[in-house]
């Protein structure tokens, strides 16, 4: 964010301190830790137990039947899964994996370029797919229905149009914003995924996962208060790991204990609800600006000094998620449990102070 407003209304003015910890976007620090955490078959991947299910029967049909597997959109919040089934997906196959994104495909020729040089039963994987442009989306539609590339020869009236065939491939797209997708491209995927905010239970077991792949000892509570507050998000619990297993060695002879995860959770700002200073700075001002909303997201925005798209693909999910807004076709609402959230925080924050000062 980049400036956190002062609330004239609140009595207890937040901590101006702030963490990214939260955040689900990937940082590079991830990318690292993602790629050695990563599952690498389906039956590693923790929970999506619906998705996985359907998936299995889609890989093992196409198999048995020797054919391409029908091109797969993925789509939900960032750090739940979507690369990693991608990768998951060319391996069950057995397929080569080729991967790019829908902003670094800027050029027609890039795409033609993939696209001729993939293999029988290759896995083309574009991650923000909903990024593509115009152009390049309108040469992904022949060679996703009929596996072909049509390909303009010559300029001005000599101009003529050949059609290339392809190998038969699977296209993967991976996507946050599903509603960004143009519909021609949408009806081209045979199979559409939305991944979930994970269960409790499943991050413990993706804590516990993680736990064992980095060689970090954790005890049974320690793993299921990092999970409480990891925001449903893996990327995020894999990220709190990290952090706590530094407490660990720092603070401790390096096994990771309920009061170390306690004392790294409460000094990285992060709550038993997973919710951080700017979850708690977007409730308070829907709460106290705007009398609890409805508010609209322009509003919002402008009085957080925040980018809407940031708020909306970002923050919102997880407000929602967890019961704390909802959204309404005149604005964002701040429900009950906000308020009761916001007043206990606000009394356990004024009595801390009265304590210190006595
Ligand atoms: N079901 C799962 N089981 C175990 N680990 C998981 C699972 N889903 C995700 N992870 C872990 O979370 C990390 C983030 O996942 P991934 O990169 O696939 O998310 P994403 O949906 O592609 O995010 P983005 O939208 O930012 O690209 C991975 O490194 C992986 O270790
Ligand atoms: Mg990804």
């Amino acid at each position: 964010m980049s400036s956190m407003p002062q609330n004239p209304f609140s009595a207890v003015q937040e901590p101006t301190t702030e963490s990214d910890f939260l955040t689900p976007i990937e940082s590079i620090e991830d990318h690292e830790i993602d790629t050695t955490l990563r599952p690498k078959k389906l039956t590693e991947f923790i929970g999506q137990r619906q998705l996985k299910e359907n998936l299995r029967i889609f890989i093992d049909a196409a198999s048995s039947r020797g054919e391409a597997l029908d091109h797969v959109l993925l789509h939900g919040n960032p750090g739940l899964g979507k690369t990693t089934l991608a990768h998951i997906i060319a391996s069950e196959i057995g397929a080569n994996i080729k991967i790019t994104s829908g902003p670094s495909l800027t050029r027609i020729g890039d795409l033609a370029a993939i696209l001729t040089n993939l293999q029988k039963s290759d896995v083309l994987f574009i991650d923000e797919i909903h990024r593509l442009n115009k152009s390049v989306e309108e040469v992904l539609y022949p060679a996703m229905e009929d596996h072909a590339l049509d390909v303009i020869v010559g300029k001005g009236p000599s101009a003529r149009t050949i059609r290339l065939a392809l190998e038969p491939f699977t296209l993967i797209g991976a996507t946050t914003r599903m509603s960004l997708l143009s519909s021609p491209l949408r009806d081209r995927f045979g199979v559409t995924h939305h991944l979930e905010f994970y269960t409790q239970d499943d991050i413990e077991r993706i804590v516990k996962r993680s736990a064992t792949i980095l060689g970090v000892s954790i005890d049974a509570d320690a793993c299921a208060t990092i999970s409480t507050r990891a925001r449903s998000t893996p990327r995020i619990a894999n990220r709190l790991l990290k952090r706590v297993r530094d407490f660990a060695q720092v603070k401790h002879d390096g096994r990771v204990t309920v009061t170390i995860a306690n004392l790294a959770l409460d000094a990285l700002s992060i709550d038993t609800l997973g919710m951080e200073t700017i979850d708690r700075v977007i409730l308070t001002t829907i709460v106290e600006t705007f009398q609890g909303g409805p508010v609209g997201l322009g509003t919002l925005a402008a009085a957080l000094s925040e980018d809407e798209k940031t708020i909306e693909e970002i923050y919102e999910p997880f407000l929602l998620q967890c019961g704390m807004i909802n959204r309404t076709p005149r604005g964002r609402v701040a429900t009950k449990r906000a308020i009761a959230y916001l007043e206990s925080r606000n009394k356990n924050l004024s009595s801390s102070r009265l304590s210190l000062r006595t």
